[in-house]
């Protein structure tokens, strides 16, 4: 398999979730550029206007009229899909604000656990159900909120910005801190939107009574879906892809720096800020890759790209083994037993672990059937493998990329050939 050409990968969804509502909570008019147009994002308009916000239709190029912090009682259940990122997020929007709402969504969704921002989201003064295993639906009365000194078991965006956001709709400050830096776009964007927020190593703090002026977010390409082509890319037999305006962000960069430390040849082109973000082209060209370790430290700047990893590792002289990664039993999938199953599945050898998986690397040709849990990640990661020259993978699942790359399918065969 050959690789070659240009690619312009969506807008990265972190930063998506974000422009939404902090264009809805600012007062004035947002400019939204670029806004990934997914099923996860689409989840979180859906929320917000559930919420009384006018949030137009998604598009390329569209204005949010800000809503203020004033939202209005639903009179449905907010609706959250199968994003994580919504209903963790907007659980801390909802829970400064003065409604009653239930949180509801797939079943994957449900099966997440909530008890992470349950927990400082009560510690500052609001009201959560929950059910008995922890995850939807969640009911959050909310209302007047106090301030916060959190100390995060998880390095979890999605917690430390509920904890962010609840403190600016309320008023109040907050203060959390990671065991190991997240990604950090909710505290970039909400400098740039003139909250007074400092970040000290591990800890955030958003002061009291902070502002939030309306800005214009251009919405950079998600480096978790240019991950899948730079995989690609390493892979291939030979070729070359450029990946154009991808979020450099180093909260996000971790795969490039491990496959590079697997001997991918990756270069970062035409480096420069984009509403606060850095952005470049990557290029990655085809590469020997060999195995690597992946430990705890590593973790949070590639989270989302481990199933990918662990797809690459099958193609990669000796082992791999990635420790320190329990949390990823808890996203979309249990990710850890899913990719295993998976690439077992297609005749690669690979083992759990508690926190992690063991993937030995070889040359012969994978073929079989995987079972993605309609999770949009393992679909790509295996939609990749199976690209490889030899290779006979089938994916049981692929419309699931809908929720973070709804044109996956069709940018893979434009960049591949035989
Ligand atoms: C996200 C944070 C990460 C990531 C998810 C998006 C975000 O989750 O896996 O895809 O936008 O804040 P955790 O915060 O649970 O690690």
């Amino acid at each position: 398999m050959k690789v070659s050409g240009t690619l312009r990968v969506p807008g990265d969804k972190s930063i998506s979730h974000r422009a939404l509502i902090f264009g809805a909570l600012a007062d004035g008019a947002s400019r939204v550029t670029g806004i990934l147009e997914s099923a996860d994002v689409h989840s979180t308009a859906g929320v917000l206007r559930a919420l009384g916000v006018p949030i137009p239709p998604l598009s390329a190029d569209f204005v949010i009229a800000g809503a203020g912090r004033a939202l209005r009682q639903p009179s449905v259940d907010l609706d959250c899909g199968n994003s994580g990122t919504t209903t963790r997020l907007m659980a801390g929007v909802v829970a400064a604000s003065d409604l009653v709402a239930t949180f509801v969504g797939d079943a994957s969704l449900s099966r997440r656990p909530m008890r992470r921002i349950a927990r400082p989201l009560e510690a500052m003064g609001a009201s959560i159900e929950l059910p008995p295993h922890g995850g939807l639906p969640m009911t959050i009365r909310g209302g007047t909120l106090h301030d916060v000194e959190w100390q995060s078991e998880v390095a979890s965006a999605q917690v430390k910005s509920a904890i962010l956001l609840a403190a600016l709709v309320a008023g109040v400050r907050a203060t959390v801190t990671e065991p190991t830096r997240s990604r950090d776009h909710t505290e970039t964007m909400l400098a740039a939107r003139g909250a007074a927020v400092r970040i000290d190593g591990l800890t955030v703090t958003l002061e009291a009574k902070s502002r939030l002026v309306a800005a214009d977010t251009e919405v950079p390409g998600d480096p978790s879906s240019a991950a899948f082509f730079a995989g690609l890319a390493a892979m291939a037999d030979a070729g070359e892809l450029r990946l154009q305006n991808v979020c450099v962000n180093e909260t996000r960069t971790g795969f490039f720096r491990q496959i590079e430390a697997m001997g991918a040849r990756v270069r970062e082109e035409n480096r420069r800020l984009l509403g606060g973000e850095w952005v470049a082209d990557v290029v990655v060209d085809a590469s020997e890759l060999r195995g690597v370790a992946v430990s705890e430290r590593d973790v949070p700047s590639m989270i989302d790209e481990l199933p990918l990893v662990a797809c690459l590792a099958t193609r990669a002289q000796g082992e791999t083994v990635i420790t320190g990664a329990s949390e990823l039993r808890i996203k979309e999938s249990d990710r850890i037993a899913a990719v295993v199953a998976g690439l077992k599945a297609v005749g690669a050898t690979a083992q759990e672990l508690p926190d992690g998986m063991r993937i030995q690397g070889s040359n012969r040709p994978l073929r079989g059937r995987v079972t993605t849990h309609g999770d949009h990640r393992l679909a790509m990661a295996f939609g990749v493998l199976a690209a490889v020259r030899g290779n006979e993978i089938e994916v049981d699942d692929r419309d699931c990329v809908s929720v973070s790359y709804p044109g996956f399918w069709a940018d893979l065969s434009r960049v591949t050939s035989e």
